[in-house]
């Protein structure tokens, strides 16, 4: 099998805000840095981010100092959060902003001429800086300029398959040119994984289509510990209508402005549940109140609840959600007059590569940062606490990579191991009789849906895991491609990815089916009492090739659980 191999000092895999902040930062320290995308760049699901970036300003309340964002964000986490990557996330976060501020980013400001900032559920005060609905757009706009005027190299419409490991240190990726189909081995002296999440294993998500889980199938494959797989942010409003529009996030920034929900008797039912807090809980505690009223009898037409912004003044609407007004006015829906009809979509995944206070993984010369890391958020992410993550620990990663890059000189890799990953895609072009991956994909969104969602319990549990494991065996081999080109073929790059999602999708019902308690994200409607979830789930791959788990300890700097 033909390959081209290229060299560099530091590779980052995936192009959204964590991989270009990565990418930016490493090229500060004069290296060779590449950076691959798997689709053109700036389309990265980063830009689809819309409410906006926690950061404790105190603009517009004063009182908000990095302390309490650590509290809230420890507390939102239902404590099960790594409490040293929390203390780098709320004391990196201020210099971060400020990066892109200089960097170009246009946050919305009060009226001083400070960034504004607006609330967000589970958080103390106002802390969540936003450029009207459309943050991640213009975080991704600035970090694409900045990383054009840069020395980076992008590769765009790359396909990184599979991490190479050599004497237990990294040595590169396999990738696909999916525009030309031509096979690639990027060696590099360090590696940051940015490859984002994995909500495309679900149904309904609000993830862009090529959010299906690489990084997280990558690093368990290659060795690496991964924590918290069972732990799935289902944001609690997506879009449920037009179908082709299911799932599509509705941001939280419609309730932080002060939108309510209501059920189809006309009730804002929030009150018999966080009578406190009411629509701004915590984002899986919203989750399960609209998931209530549904079960009960009391959903809109469209499986959902209504949300409505309608009393605000329309300039208002018109200023700080501008993106929803287009994204329902699409739909048919005037926001500014009719209620939405909204209802949770896989969102995000709290868990992911294990890292270190240095963003390092369990491979060394290995980093990740972003969603594809995990350990940060603990059982429940903040809203506004992603982008901050991408800007903080993309820094950082991509700082420490450098730092590893200037220490260690490349290391070699083994051909075979890359020349059987190639022949590996390759079958799927060749293979004759066999499995679409569209129908593959199709079973396996329903049954992530269907049996390790929001209400979770042993049954279901016990049923996806062994699913799972037969699809893992029987499904995967077979898959085909039915138009057998290499040229961009988006048949044979859904081929490949579905042993990626399958791969990840087995680490969330084994680590879900393993915790028997509820805890954050993760409710077991049938939980075990004695199970209080004061712990986090590691998985690596077994020398005998499965999925070994265990409970590990927390780590704790500041707050005990209760
Ligand atoms: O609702 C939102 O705007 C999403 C923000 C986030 O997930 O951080």
């Amino acid at each position: 099998m033909e390959y081209k191999t290229i060299v560099c000092d530091v590779l980052v895999v995936g192009a959204g805000g964590a991989g270009c902040r990565a990418a930016i930062e490493a090229s500060n320290h004069n290296l060779d840095v590449i950076m691959l995308s798997k689709e053109l760049l700036g389309k990265a699901h980063t830009s689809m981010a819309e409410g906006g970036i926690n950061v404790a300003l105190g603009n517009v309340d004063p009182k908000d100092d990095p302390a309490t964002h650590f509290k809230d964000t420890v507390v939102g986490g239902n404590y099960i959060n790594n409490q040293e990557l929390v203390e780098i996330l709320v004391d990196n976060a201020t210099s971060r902003v400020y990066d892109l501020e200089e960097m170009g980013a246009v946050f919305d400001r009060t009226p001083e001429g400070k960034i504004a900032q607006r609330p967000f559920g589970k958080q103390s005060w106002r802390r969540t800086a936003y450029a009207s609905d459309r943050t991640g757009s213009e975080i991704m706009v600035t970090l694409v300029e900045a990383i054009r005027k840069s020395s980076v190299r992008v590769f765009d419409e790359m396909f990184a398959t599979k991490l190479l490991v050599q004497d237990g240190r990294i040595a590169g990726v396999t990738a696909i040119d999916m525009k030309y189909g031509d096979y690639l081995v990027f060696r590099a002296k360090a590696v940051v994984m940015a490859t984002g999440g994995a909500g495309r294993i679900y149904k309904v998500t609000s993830n862009a289509q090529l959010d299906v889980g690489d990084g997280y199938a990558m690093a368990y494959e290659a060795g690496c510990e991964m924590i918290d797989m069972e732990m799935i942010q289902f944001h609690p409003t997506g879009m449920t209508r037009p179908e082709s529009a299911k799932g599509r996030l509705v941001t939280e920034a419609v309730r932080g402005e002060g939108g309510i929900l209501l059920n189809s008797e006309g009730e804002r039912f929030m009150k018999n549940y966080y009578p406190q807090v009411m629509e701004l809980a915590g984002r899986d505690q919203v989750a399960r109140s609209i998931m209530t009223e549904v079960i009960e009898g009391r959903g809109s037409p469209t499986g959902g609840a209504y949300l409505s912004i309608s009393h605000l003044p329309k300039r208002i609407v018109e200023f700080r959600l501008e993106s929803m007004i287009e994204q329902f006015g699409d739909a048919g829906v005037d926001i500014r007059e009719e209620p939405m009809e909204v209802s949770p979509t896989c969102h995000h995944f709290m868990g992911g590569i294990s890292i270190d206070t240095d963003a390092q993984a369990s491979i060394p010369g290995l980093f990740a940062s972003g969603e594809c890391m995990g350990g940060l958020h603990g059982g429940n992410r903040l809203g506004g606490n992603a982008l901050c993550d991408t800007q903080v620990f993309g820094a950082l990663s991509g700082e420490n990579a450098a730092k590893f890059a200037k220490e260690h000189s490349l290391t070699g890799f083994d051909r075979e191991v890359a020349k059987q990953e190639f022949d590996r895609v390759e079958a799927m072009l060749q293979r004759k009789d066999g499995i679409s991956p569209a129908d593959a994909r199709e079973e396996l969104n329903n049954l992530m849906w269907s049996k390790v969602q929001i209400f979770r319990n042993e049954e279901d549990l016990e049923y996806a895991v062994k699913e799972l494991k037969r699809i893992q065996k029987e499904v995967v081999p077979k898959i085909k491609v039915d138009v057998p080109i290499k040229r961009f073929n988006p048949g044979w790059h859904q081929a490949i990815e579905f042993a990626h999602m399958v791969t990840t999708a087995r680490m969330v019902a084994e680590t879900a089916y393993m915790r028997k308690g509820s805890r954050g994200a993760h409710y077991r409607v049938d939980a075990d009492p004695d199970d209080k979830g004061y712990y986090n789930i590691v998985i690596r791959k077994g020398d005998d090739g499965e999925m070994d788990l265990k409970r590990k300890d927390l780590v704790i700097t500041k707050i005990q659980p209760p």
